[in-house]
């Protein structure tokens, strides 16, 4: 399977080579069940706002912030019927390096985390979220079987995060200041302890957006063009 991302990942950059312009807008997992914005995270209220599936989505405005929203089950080996939920929001600002890399700097103070565990209490736990992130490159190019335009991004290892898709442009995002200002009263009064927001994740494990097919798709494509060139030489 290596292999294939490789391959895969080698296809896609030649379609196009990340570029700065290419990143504005929204792009979410397929099912397009996780959006950045308010119906992902409430900032007056400091609370997250449970999606029907899990995904992931980030957005991008063209004077350099960004903004990312995860929600992700965890699965549990001991007990496979007692998986964990996590949802995880922060913004802030992204660069991109003269490599190609692109980097997310968050606004430490914003970022939120809840981490449900539905079998071993009713609440779930609600933290403050500040994580760095860099990826070693990034492609956008147009999905022939979406139909649609697609941006990968590679982690430090080459390996590529869950496909994501274009969902609006210009970007669905929350202000991008720093809204622990304007927070403050309320969300003081959540943060750094148990919370009611507690969500289902148990209904996740057959419906999870990122056990994600289309990553076949490409294997496919990638096995077709190799079968191909084997034919080919044959
Ligand atoms: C946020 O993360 C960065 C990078 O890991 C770290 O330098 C900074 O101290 C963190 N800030 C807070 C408030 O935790």
């Amino acid at each position: 399977m290596i292999v294939v991302y490789f391959l895969a990942s080698l296809l896609m950059s030649t379609v196009s080579a990340g570029r700065a312009a290419d990143l504005v807008g929204t792009w979410t997992t397929k099912s397009r069940a996780v959006v950045t914005g308010p119906g992902f995270y409430d900032p007056v209220e400091d609370r997250f706002i449970e999606p029907k599936l899990t995904g992931i989505s980030f957005s991008f405005t063209d004077d350099g912030h960004f903004e990312q929203a995860f929600y992700r089950a965890i699965s549990n080996p001991q007990d496979p019927a007692c998986p964990q939920g996590i949802m995880q929001w922060q913004h802030g600002t992204y660069t991109v390096g003269s490599d190609g890399s692109l980097r997310l700097e968050p606004i430490a103070v914003d970022g939120r985390q809840l981490l449900s565990d539905p079998c071993s209490s009713s609440k779930g736990t609600y933290i403050r979220y500040n994580q760095t992130e860099k990826y070693t490159s990034f492609t956008v190019a147009v999905d022939p079987y979406y139909d649609s335009t697609r941006l990968d991004l590679y982690s430090f290892d080459g390996s590529p995060i869950h496909p994501m898709y274009l969902a609006y442009r210009p970007p669905e995002m929350l202000p991008t200041i720093t809204l622990n200002a304007i927070t403050s009263g309320k969300a003081k009064r959540h943060l750094d302890r148990d919370t009611d927001s507690s969500f289902d994740v148990q209904k996740l494990v057959s419906k999870d957006d990122l056990v994600d097919p289309d990553r076949w798709l490409w294997a496919g494509v990638v096995m077709s063009v190799m079968g191909g060139v084997a034919l080919f030489f044959s």
